[in-house]
């Protein structure tokens, strides 16, 4: 596969062509999803909850990500990787600046970060200093204190329009990815449909740019509560590199989601 790079997704949005994503947290998986197709492996701090069996993300650490970037990195030399920020370190944009260049220098392409306004300063900072920034919102798990709960975002008009608004204003401050987890499907429409930049969905139905899984989810390893948007692509192919190849050939012809993975 060529190197992906962020001209590479800007062009697949325009082109209308899926962007897909798995989570990726060592070398093995990262090369055997770079060698399926896979556009963009997530370092995610998910690692929290499926490599060290915690209940959250919020004891994930900026060296743990970075360590698991190098592994990642090391698999997949030519993949697009995107570091995800561990909770409370992009708190000030003065620990953004300190918290971003192990990850950078660990082989990281971009880096993703959960919030909205409080964000913006910050993203145009590290955009300007050479940092492609990755947004994240809608149900944003490490506010999961804040929410009551791992819950579906954006239910009623007024919060509906209050995230439309925030990703507006993302792609303003100058991100050049946005995730939006668990919102309902039209919300994710309107948004793919706002915004020049790519969108991808986890939990937001089939109407984005593209479309992530954490890889627990996908080879349904994943212990505990299986959220409802998730798919096991091993059950029905049997074999890791078909469920894998199956989740990019769903992705691009909008085979999944389905209704039964949206809200
Ligand atoms: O950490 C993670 O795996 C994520 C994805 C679910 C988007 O942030
Ligand atoms: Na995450």
């Amino acid at each position: 596969m060529a190197k992906i790079t962020t001209a590479t997704l800007l062009k697949m949005k325009q082109q209308g062509e899926k962007i897909t994503m798995l989570t990726a947290y060592d070398a093995s998986f990262a090369k055997l999803f770079a060698d399926s197709g896979v556009e963009t492996l997530l370092v995610g701090d998910s690692l929290g909850m499926v490599l060290q069996g915690q209940p959250d993300t919020l004891p994930v650490t900026v060296e743990q990500i970075a360590y698991h970037t190098r592994c990642v990195r090391a698999g997949a030399p030519q993949a697009f990787i995107i570091a995800d920020m561990p909770f409370m370190s992009y708190a000030t944009m003065e620990q953004a600046f300190a918290n971003v260049t192990p990850m950078m220098q660990a082989g990281a392409n971009m880096v993703k970060m959960e919030g909205g306004e409080f964000l913006l300063p910050t993203i145009k900072a590290l955009t300007e200093r050479g940092v492609p920034v990755c947004g994240h919102i809608g149900l944003t798990p490490q506010s999961v204190h804040v929410f009551g709960g791992f819950k579906v975002q954006g239910r009623d008009d007024a919060a509906a329009e209050h995230i439309l608004q925030q990703a507006i204003a993302l792609e303003q401050a100058g991100c050049q990815l946005l995730v939006v987890e668990c919102i309902p499907s039209l919300l994710a429409e309107r948004i793919s449909l706002a915004l020049r930049i790519p969108v991808i969905g986890i939990g937001a139905g089939v109407v984005t740019d593209g479309q992530v899984l954490v890889m627990h989810d996908l080879l349904g390893i994943s212990s505990g509560y299986i959220p409802k948007f998730s798919k096991n692509f091993l059950q029905e192919t049997g074999d890791i590199k078909k469920a894998i190849s199956k989740f990019v050939a769903d992705v691009k012809s909008a085979a999944f989601p389905g209704p039964e993975h949206s809200f």
